[in-house]
């Protein structure tokens, strides 16, 4: 009903307007015809557009009116619609005097290069520059994976990423020093597939884990660490992951498990302790091959809290300076705060 209201509006339009209307077409009609400099010719066919103007008017009208009675589908309407924008859009561009066309082809080719941009895991997955390691850019920035060891399972809350049925673990940060020093750029790590490494401070298990990953079949880790509670359940993920075992000692008495470990090509230490350097340069003159990387994860706050953390950096380096040649050093904030890590080789 509403739409004949409508109907009804638009054809009682006053006469006046449309006279008005018709008086400026006239009017603008003559100017142009005067620019382009037609007399006798250009009055004709300005009068024969304006009827035919008119024609097509009252042909709209009726068709307006058809339409009104034989109730148009919403459909319909939206195409009309959208006719009207796109008549709209294509006046507005006339009047910048640019072409359409060109203009549609260029938002159209804008919009698919933008689409064909959206970040997939996929697309950016490489072997990152570690062997058995691989990494991802995406709008959060760079992640880095290690290709599951034991495919199904989990062993924090990391993420996992499946790519041709193979399982990726997302290397989390901020809860593995040793990831934290390869996000901030260490590349001297050392571990690789086929490594044996002896694991100082592995409590459940969270990078080595990543490591057993990274080293694969061929390698072996031995994780240590003297807290019971957190053994038992490295003890449980070593029954998974066949490339680990645990060893429940103290790191202080490398004398202890010298029947057990053998020379290992990284050692790796995580050990929050006043003395850990003692216990580090212990381990690494008893285990440590002669080509092997040692690495430490220092923190400050464990050592001394009395003192400013980069004080304490600095005093650890002269330390292991003396005995070992440091290959490389960095911070590991913003994942862990006041920490700082060590890649060191011996002395040749
Ligand atoms: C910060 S946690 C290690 C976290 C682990 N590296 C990881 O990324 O999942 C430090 C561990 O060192 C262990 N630890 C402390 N003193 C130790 C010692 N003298 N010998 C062996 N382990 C020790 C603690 O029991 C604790 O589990």
């Amino acid at each position: 009903m509403r739409k004949d209201f409508r109907t009804k509006k638009r054809d009682s339009r006053p006469n006046n307007s449309k006279n008005k209307n018709n008086s400026k077409n006239e009017r603008r009609d003559n100017s142009q015809d005067s620019n382009r400099g037609g007399s006798n010719n250009s009055t004709m066919s300005s009068s024969t557009k304006r009827s035919s103007r008119n024609e097509n008017r009252n042909s709209r009208s009726r068709d307006s009116n058809q339409s009104t009675n034989n109730m148009p589908k919403r459909d319909d309407r939206r195409g009309n619609n959208r006719n009207n924008n796109f008549r709209r859009s294509n006046n507005h561009s006339k009047r910048d005097g640019r072409n359409t066309t060109e203009r549609d082809n260029k938002i159209r080719s804008r919009t698919r290069h933008k689409s064909s941009m959206t970040p997939k895991v996929e697309l950016g997955f490489n072997e990152y520059r570690l062997k058995g390691i691989y990494s991802s850019k995406s709008k959060r920035g760079i992640a880095f994976y290690t290709k599951s060891y034991d495919p199904g399972n989990i062993v924090y809350d990391e993420k996992i990423v499946s790519i041709k049925n193979i399982e990726y673990r997302e290397w989390n940060p901020k809860k593995s020093k040793l990831g934290a020093a390869i996000y901030n750029g260490c590349s001297q790590i050392g571990i690789k597939p086929g490594s044996t490494v002896l694991y100082l401070g592995c409590s459940t298990g969270t990078t080595c884990s990543h490591v057993s990953d990274i080293i694969g079949e061929g390698g072996f880790l031995f994780g240590l660490d003297v807290a019971p509670r957190v053994m038992r359940e490295f003890v449980f993920l070593c029954e998974k992951r066949k490339n680990m075992a645990p060893l429940l000692k103290d790191a202080h008495q490398p004398s202890q498990y010298t029947d057990v470990v053998p020379k290992v090509d990284v050692v790796f230490q995580d050990i929050a302790q006043r003395d850990q350097v003692d216990i580090f340069i212990k381990n690494c003159d008893t285990f440590l091959k002669e080509n092997g990387t040692g690495m430490i994860a220092v923190k400050a706050r464990s050592m001394d809290v009395t003192r400013r953390p980069n004080e304490i950096f600095e005093e650890v380096r002269k330390v292991l300076e003396e005995k070992m040649a440091i290959c490389d050093s960095r911070t590991l904030e913003p994942y862990e705060k006041d920490h700082y890590f060590f890649v060191v080789k011996h002395k040749k």
